[in-house]
């Protein structure tokens, strides 16, 4: 049987060895400790449960639901971008349902590439970033994260031949996996940098919530910024409030624990959101209607809970961060996101992979090799914070000894 070209660069992928690796580890009787996922362990909000249990009984939720989803949703999901961030949005023309915003960011270059057209990504980056481009039979040009540039991509380095072939550049802040924010003042310049290039300006927004405001010493910002709490994460339509070049992507899955759920939207530029429901057209049927109702529950009801997670996560965060720097191994507070980003022991700078592998291998320990998440990853280990602070403690016990 011979399959499409574009599936070759799907085939190698570090997360399924890793996976190998730890079925291997748990076969031979380790007690896994799996950090290597970011897949949040807390539960999503009992009136959120509530409207989507109500919405199972009720038979006018069980049909396909065509087009762009329910005119409630967009309109719960445009209030809450208006409230939170000031940009007034048209959720009819301006608001798009997903299937989770993976499904979306992935479906999004087969509207604006052509074969062979350049995307901008960020390296270390989300792998369905990449994975989007290769589906529409784009080239990738990696724009490195580096510590000394505080994470963030330095355009005046993308080479004017690729610069010429390229449609879109694709950014996620809070960042996925280096845990950096990046500061409204760097959306402003890359909107004005796509607005000169012609590029469309995309923003993968999962982290909107997982803010560590208070600490926000420790964050890259101005202070004037810091002041305003809205501003600490900020969105891409605030830079872009015409929507001229940018579309962003939300998701239930981190703010309101429903990855399982799969439920995001897109918002920004109308165009953008119309060429994507084409794609989806010939894709899907939209989410289903009664997680649509659970999601509008999650807009409009309490945040309470939303605030609650933050705290857990950075309690996790304090526990995790404060057991590395006994064993001596000085990683920085993150001041956003589930995860920490370590640089690795010289030993290992130039293997995460085999890092990764051998740590679980030896101590049950699983998490993500910095090198999954793009080339400029290598020498770095993301570990997710998906347990409760003593079984955090416990795994780093564990690497104290892996690590002698
Ligand atoms: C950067 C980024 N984008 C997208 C996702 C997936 O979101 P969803 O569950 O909405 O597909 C994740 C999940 O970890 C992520 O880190």
């Amino acid at each position: 049987m011979q399959f499409a070209k574009r599936l070759q660069p799907l085939q190698t992928n570090v997360f399924a060895d890793m996976d190998q690796a730890k079925a291997k580890a748990k076969a031979s009787g380790q007690d896994i400790i799996d950090l290597s996922l970011g897949s949040s362990d807390l539960q999503a909000s009992e009136h959120v449960l509530a409207a989507i249990r109500e919405s199972v009984s009720d038979k006018s939720t069980h049909g396909y639901l065509l087009f762009h989803g329910t005119q409630a949703f967009r309109q719960a999901a445009a209030d809450w971008y208006t409230e939170r961030f000031g940009v007034p949005v048209d959720p009819e023309t301006e608001v798009l349902p997903l299937i989770g915003s993976q499904e979306g960011t992935a479906h999004l270059p087969l509207a604006v590439l052509n074969p062979g057209d350049f995307a901008l990504l960020l390296d270390p980056g989300y792998p369905s970033h990449a994975g989007g481009v290769y589906l529409a039979s784009g080239q990738i040009y990696p724009m490195p994260l580096l510590a000394e540039n505080s994470f963030l991509p330095v355009f005046e380095e993308i080479p004017t031949p690729v610069l010429s072939q390229a449609r879109m550049m694709m950014l996620s802040y809070p960042h996925n996996p280096t845990t950096a924010i990046a500061p409204l003042s760097f959306f402003q310049e890359a909107v004005a940098f796509c607005r000169q290039h012609d590029l469309v300006l995309v923003h993968d927004f999962p982290y909107a919530d997982l803010v560590f405001v208070e600490d926000s010493g420790e964050t890259p910002h101005p202070k004037s910024e810091i002041q305003n709490p809205k501003l600490i994460a900020p969105s891409i339509l605030q830079a872009d409030p015409d929507k001229e070049v940018s579309i962003e992507f939300f998701t239930f899955s981190k703010s309101y624990n429903m990855g399982g759920f799969r439920i995001g939207y897109a918002i920004g530029n109308a165009q953008l959101i119309r060429a994507l429901r084409q794609v989806k057209a010939a894709v899907d049927f939209n989410q289903y209607r009664g997680i649509l109702n659970g999601a509008i529950a999650a807009l409009r009801g309490p945040q309470d809970s939303v605030h609650n997670s933050v705290e857990i996560f950075r309690q996790r965060r304090d526990a995790f961060i404060n057991a590395l720097h006994r064993i001596g191994w000085q990683v920085p507070t993150p001041a956003a996101t589930m995860y920490i980003w370590a640089k690795l022991p010289e030993a290992w700078a130039n293997d995460s992979v085999k890092f990764c592998t051998q740590l679980v291998e030896k101590t049950g320990v699983a998490a993500s090799p910095g090198a999954g998440f793009g080339k400029a990853g290598e020498g770095y280990v993301r570990f997710a914070l998906v347990h409760e602070p003593a079984i955090l403690e416990r795994a780093v016990d564990r690497m104290a000894g892996f690590l002698r």
